[in-house]
């Protein structure tokens, strides 16, 4: 999918990186003068801080893989704008394959903690893998900002645990009353059985029912191993339901969304999601299947606002595609930390940590946003409908969700 675009470029923040990791490392906190966060990203002042060693940790495999490579790619992408630096530090990254779910993703972080001892991680796709690293990462008191999952639980206001991205539970929630105020008739929900599919549809179902929606039926699909949806699909069907809202990502996502419209159900079953069903490499494979789909996401590349224009038209230059929101909470990480080792003036794990509460607005392309009291981004939802423009299926959006 994405890594198979033609003539892709990569960023040169990829080879610069492979230089920095060739360099000593100095993990030793370094006391050295305090940074404003106007200084952060390294223009020269603020050197001596030392190198941070920072643990990304994202799917290089299994049905997420691709999303892997957009955080990667926002990742490298900050760095690069911001001469290879965080805060003054200079940053060797270590990337930790998460794989599909945690068989792969919890090994993976551990061997970021125990053997590369990092100063901090970024990253992290499945909630269930994140779910089971939760304690590890406290433990060894190194912050983690969570730049793709969205299980519920992972966020508790822990001093060592923050989000750049969203909860499974919000995204669904933002578009319960839009589906109860355009639909006319009973709802069937469906996700991948796993806490982000479950929650997903759970914060919908409350929202969706709140607003006198009613729910025609529910089926949960084996994550990551479900290739035929054609037995759900017909239990849609004889459902009488009269619109379907689903939770998918990655490879499902292309899937479900090719097979609902081989189907038949495009005209007749409207669909819904949370916007990961459409974002990204995924639509481009979608292709026409996908037109008329309406989703919530706290991000589009056609958001239109100044900010976003200069992200897309920098990432376009870098990768020659277009920035998906996993690019997006990946690129909004690396601001977070820069922020944070400039406020701490130090790359001491634990300095950086206390410095995360004090980051304020982050500038991003889906618009500013702030932590809130669990460590979540306070942001808006946009309400977005895929159509063909000019040959192509965007993301178009229709509204704010709240
Ligand atoms: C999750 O596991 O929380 C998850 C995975 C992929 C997505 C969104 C959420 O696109």
């Amino acid at each position: 999918m994405r890594n198979t675009v033609p003539g892709r470029r990569r960023s040169t923040a990829t080879a610069s990186l492979a230089a920095l990791s060739a360099l000593t490392l100095s993990l030793a906190a370094c006391s050295g003068g305090s940074l404003s966060a106007a200084d952060a990203g390294g223009d020269g002042e603020g050197d001596g801080l030392g190198t941070v060693k920072v643990g990304l940790a994202i799917p290089a495999s299994g049905v997420y893989q691709p999303l892997g490579d957009d955080m990667q790619q926002g990742f490298d992408l900050y760095l690069d704008q911001h001469d290879g630096k965080l805060g003054g530090a200079d940053v060797e990254v270590v990337v930790a394959d998460e794989g599909e779910g945690p068989d792969t993703g919890v090994p993976a972080v551990n061997k970021l903690i125990t053997q590369d001892q990092v100063g901090a991680i970024v990253g992290l796709v499945n909630s269930a893998t994140a779910l089971g690293v939760k304690d590890a990462v406290e433990q060894a008191q190194i912050p983690l900002l969570i730049a793709n999952a969205g299980a519920d639980q992972l966020t508790d206001g822990s001093d060592y645990i923050w989000r750049t991205s969203f909860t499974n539970g919000a995204v669904g929630a933002a578009l319960g009353p839009a589906v109860a105020e355009a639909v006319d008739g009973p709802v069937y929900v469906m996700a991948a059985d796993y806490a982000a599919g479950h929650e997903s549809a759970a914060g919908f179902i409350e929202a969706f029912t709140a607003a006198g929606g009613e729910i025609a039926g529910e089926s949960y699909t084996p994550f990551g191993s479900t290739s035929d949806w054609q037995p759900y699909l017909s239990q849609v069907q004889s459902s009488g339901a009269s619109a379907l809202y689903v939770f998918y990502a990655g490879a499902e996502a292309v899937n479900f969304v090719t097979q609902y419209d081989a189907f038949g159900l495009h005209d007749e079953v409207p669909l819904y999601g949370a916007g990961f069903l459409t974002e990204g490499g995924v639509l481009d494979a979608q292709g026409d299947a996908a037109v008329g789909v309406h989703t919530s996401l706290h991000y589009s590349d056609q958001i239109d606002s100044p900010e976003n224009a200069e992200f897309v038209a920098a990432y376009r230059d870098a990768y020659d595609e277009a920035p998906t929101v996993y690019a997006v909470q990946a690129y909004d990480a690396a601001q977070v930390l820069d922020l944070a080792i400039a406020e701490a003036g130090s790359i001491d794990s634990t300095a950086i940590a206390e410095a995360l509460g004090s980051v304020g607005e982050i500038a991003s392309p889906r618009g500013g946003w702030t932590f809130d009291d669990l460590h979540n981004p306070s942001q808006t939802y946009f309400l977005r409908e895929v159509q063909d423009v000019d040959g192509a299926t965007v993301n178009a959006v229709q509204g704010d969700l709240g």
